[in-house]
């Protein structure tokens, strides 16, 4: 049992009056917190996509009309390609003729890819809109939505037009998982468990005490895993907003995720599937290090998620490249995050090639 009270928000502690709540309800109380946190009823852009509107659409704009809101929801694509300038444009076209305000929020309902989408259209709209995230999916809940992080793709690579825009509020209702196609489940999981190894030992311990339950998204453990995961989250980023220092942590494992996606085409393998290859990567780095991780242990934990298969035409040499394009483009050597232990992790640019080259083909599961 983890012992946390879940009725309390957690909070994303920032200079100034940027500070928020994450507030764990039933979607039902969604427009009582937003009046909490100072959102008042008037007009709310709501961006969603095909996904989540064909499960929540109808729900949702008849919970803001009836406590007074004038929603204009708009639905768009599902998929990561729909994180683009044509559908920023289409955000822009539809906000700028529908006559917002600079109070008008813009609502994200939907995963990371509407988060972040959603979250630069406010942050650039009238040089700044209110904006409320709702996130729907495993990885939104724990990690996308809280912090800031905002953008979109362009064709040199993800997430490479972006700025920071922190929420007016994040609200989260577990139960909205239970929809979620299986996939996305245990793909999600990958930043739970990243969480859990970065900062939070006891709560790695529970994980691995509840594996079943947590792989079969069972309901006794899903609100538990979301806040407590979310918790770690809203603590780095309240100490490092801008990724200066310890918010690095949070790409533990995604240094050799990026470069798998990228060497496969996105969209072959999901973000999770790749970040827990990732992570294999860097518990087999971290070993080198610090003998005394117990890599047998996490990778136990780890192996267990289920991935779809490896592509056998995911060639090393490419994600090797794929990896140097991202050094060049950070003008410095390759970074990693490494553990010292489960819960404890810091940030390096001190891996051999040769240690790296090992811990791909471990990853992968290649000869070396
Ligand atoms: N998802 C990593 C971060 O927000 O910093």
């Amino acid at each position: 049992m983890l012992l946390q009270d879940r009725s309390k928000p957690l909070s994303v502690n920032l200079p100034g009056d940027r500070s928020y709540g994450i507030f764990f309800d039933d979607l039902d109380r969604l427009t009582d917190v937003m009046r909490k946190a100072s959102v008042r009823p008037g007009k709310v852009l709501v961006i969603t996509d095909t996904n989540v509107a064909g499960h929540y659409r109808g729900r949702l704009d008849a919970l803001l009309k009836n406590d007074g809101w004038d929603p204009l929801i708009l639905t768009l694509p599902a998929g990561e390609t729909t994180k683009s300038p044509k559908h920023l444009q289409a955000i822009y076209d539809a906000a700028l003729a529908w006559k917002i305000d600079r109070q008008t929020p813009i609502l994200a309902f939907g995963g990371g890819v509407v988060g972040d989408l959603a979250g630069y259209a406010a942050a650039t709209l009238l040089r700044g809109l209110p904006f409320v995230q709702v996130p729907t999916s495993l990885i939104a809940q724990v990690d996308s939505a809280i912090g800031g992080k905002t953008g979109i793709n362009h064709e040199e690579g993800k997430n490479l037009i972006g700025a920071f825009h922190q929420p007016k509020l994040v609200f989260v209702d577990p139960k909205l998982l239970f929809t979620l196609p299986r996939r996305e489940w245990h793909s999600g999981l990958a930043e739970v468990f990243k969480h859990a190894l970065i900062r939070d030992e006891a709560f790695f311990a529970w994980l691995e005490a509840s594996l079943g339950n947590v792989i079969a998204r069972h309901p006794d453990v899903v609100p538990d895993l979301v806040y407590r995961a979310a918790s770690v989250k809203a603590g780095v980023v309240s100490r490092d907003e801008l990724e200066h220092g310890e918010r690095m942590v949070l790409n533990f494992g995604h240094t050799v995720g990026h470069a798998i996606e990228k060497a496969l085409g996105y969209g072959v393998m999901t973000h999770g599937e790749a970040v827990i290859l990732g992570m294999k990567a860097a518990i087999l780095i971290s070993r080198r290090f610090h003998r005394s991780l117990d890599q047998a242990r996490v990778e136990n934990v780890l192996n267990q998620v289920p991935l779809s298969p490896i592509p056998a035409a995911l060639s090393l040499p490419e994600v090797r490249e794929a990896m140097n394009a991202d050094k060049k483009r950070d003008r410095s050597s390759l970074r990693f995050v490494l553990l010292k232990r489960i819960g404890s992790s810091y940030v390096t640019h001190d891996v051999g090639e040769a240690d790296i080259d090992a811990a791909l083909a471990h990853a992968l599961g290649r000869p070396f």
